[in-house]
């Protein structure tokens, strides 16, 4: 591909959209030319003025997508508005009408099948129509609990059982993320937030299960998904955003599993509570050779989403058009380079 600039819009300016802008800003080959959002506190705003720099960059953010899209004609957007495929679906339909590649980290999209398979049908053929790929990506789901399980099976000449733990201590994480996960909560007010749907646990273990089992050719018999646990303090936790009491909630916990003639093949244990005391990411592959592996402390969320986000640009802009998942790209890996030496 010829050397000009890869050009990007920012589609949803929020916490991991400012993230990305600025990591963007700093990398060389790759321009921002347009930024989209529905808030009103951003719209009609310059770009700069809500990352919070000193400087104007020129881009004002818009709420209109068509006008953004066809008068800066980018290489890709990188979309991170929402969660669920049914909410998205629209705005991803309105991209690819322009023939442009999508990186997002919409959850449901690291494995939309599974959720609505007449909707990721239609995505697909779109994508193929106007010569576009659009792939769902971030930290997780997109990395730790599906991605890197599946490199890891690289090695093995038979797989029994694959079991993933992530342990977030959330003490050291943002103050909404703390919110979300309910810490400082009465079990009451827990659950309640439970059915009113304002807490909602993790978002996207059934897709990861998917993913490795897509990844493998499993053909699982169903994929359970327990319903979220509170994580109840036993001791004072004090941060900087809540103050938990001894029996009140500290965060949460789900597990998910993966069931194949019967037996649990694949199994997700998701934890994310203040004053957890270690955090971790482990693996476990249960096979020929086993393989256990351990990060330790965990992958930072938001940081390990803009990464991922930011380092698949290139290999969307390369791949062929459709809607593609982690298990369909070349190897993954970080860009420390001008972006346009990954074309
Ligand atoms: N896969 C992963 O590992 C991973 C990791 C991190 C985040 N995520 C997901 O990525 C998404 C973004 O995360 P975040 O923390 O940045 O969320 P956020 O802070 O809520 O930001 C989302 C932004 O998008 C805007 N928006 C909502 N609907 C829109 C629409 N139809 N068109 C344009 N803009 C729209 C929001 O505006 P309003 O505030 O006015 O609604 C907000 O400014 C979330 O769904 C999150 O769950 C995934």
């Amino acid at each position: 591909m010829a050397l000009e600039k890869i050009k990007v819009v920012i589609y949803g300016v929020g916490a991991i959209g400012r993230m990305v802008a600025k990591t963007l800003l700093e990398k060389e080959g790759i321009e921002i030319v347009g930024a989209i959002d529905v808030d009103p506190n951003k719209v009609g705003k310059d770009l700069g003025e809500i990352l919070g720099l000193d400087r104007k960059l020129g881009v004002i953010i818009s709420n209109d997508v068509d006008k953004v899209l066809s008068e800066t004609k980018p290489h890709v957007v990188v979309h991170m508005t929402q969660s669920y495929i049914e909410k998205v679906y629209d705005q991803l339909m309105g991209i690819i009408k322009h023939g442009v590649n999508i990186v997002s980290t919409c959850e449901e999209l690291s494995y939309p099948h599974i959720v609505d398979i007449k909707k990721a049908k239609e995505l697909d053929e779109a994508a193929k129509r106007h010569g576009c790929t659009i792939l769902g990506t971030g930290i997780n789901p997109g990395f730790l609990m599906d991605t890197l399980a599946i490199i890891l099976t690289s090695p093995c000449v038979k797989v029994d059982k694959i079991t993933i733990s992530r342990v977030i201590n959330a003490s050291i994480r943002r103050g909404p993320f703390q919110k979300k996960i309910g810490a400082g909560l009465t079990i009451e007010e827990f659950k309640k937030k439970i059915e009113n749907k304002e807490i909602t646990g993790h978002v996207g273990l059934e897709q990861s299960i998917a993913l490795i089992a897509s990844a493998l050719k499993w053909n699982l018999d169903k994929i359970e998904v327990e319903p979220v646990q509170p994580v109840i303090a036993e001791k004072p936790v004090k941060t900087d955003y809540v103050d938990v009491k001894p029996g009140q909630v500290a965060g949460l916990m789900q597990i998910a599993r993966g069931i194949m003639d019967g037996k649990e093949v694949i199994i997700l244990n998701f934890k994310a509570y203040v004053g957890a005391p270690e955090e971790y990411d482990s693996i476990l592959i249960e096979g020929t050779p086993t393989i256990r592996q351990k990060i330790s402390p965990c992958v930072h969320g938001d940081w390990g989403t803009v990464g991922m986000v930011v380092n698949m640009i290139p290999k969307v802009i390369k791949a062929s058009p459709g809607l593609i998942t982690m298990k369909d790209i070349t190897l993954p890996h970080a860009t420390p380079e001008d972006m346009r030496k990954y074309l």
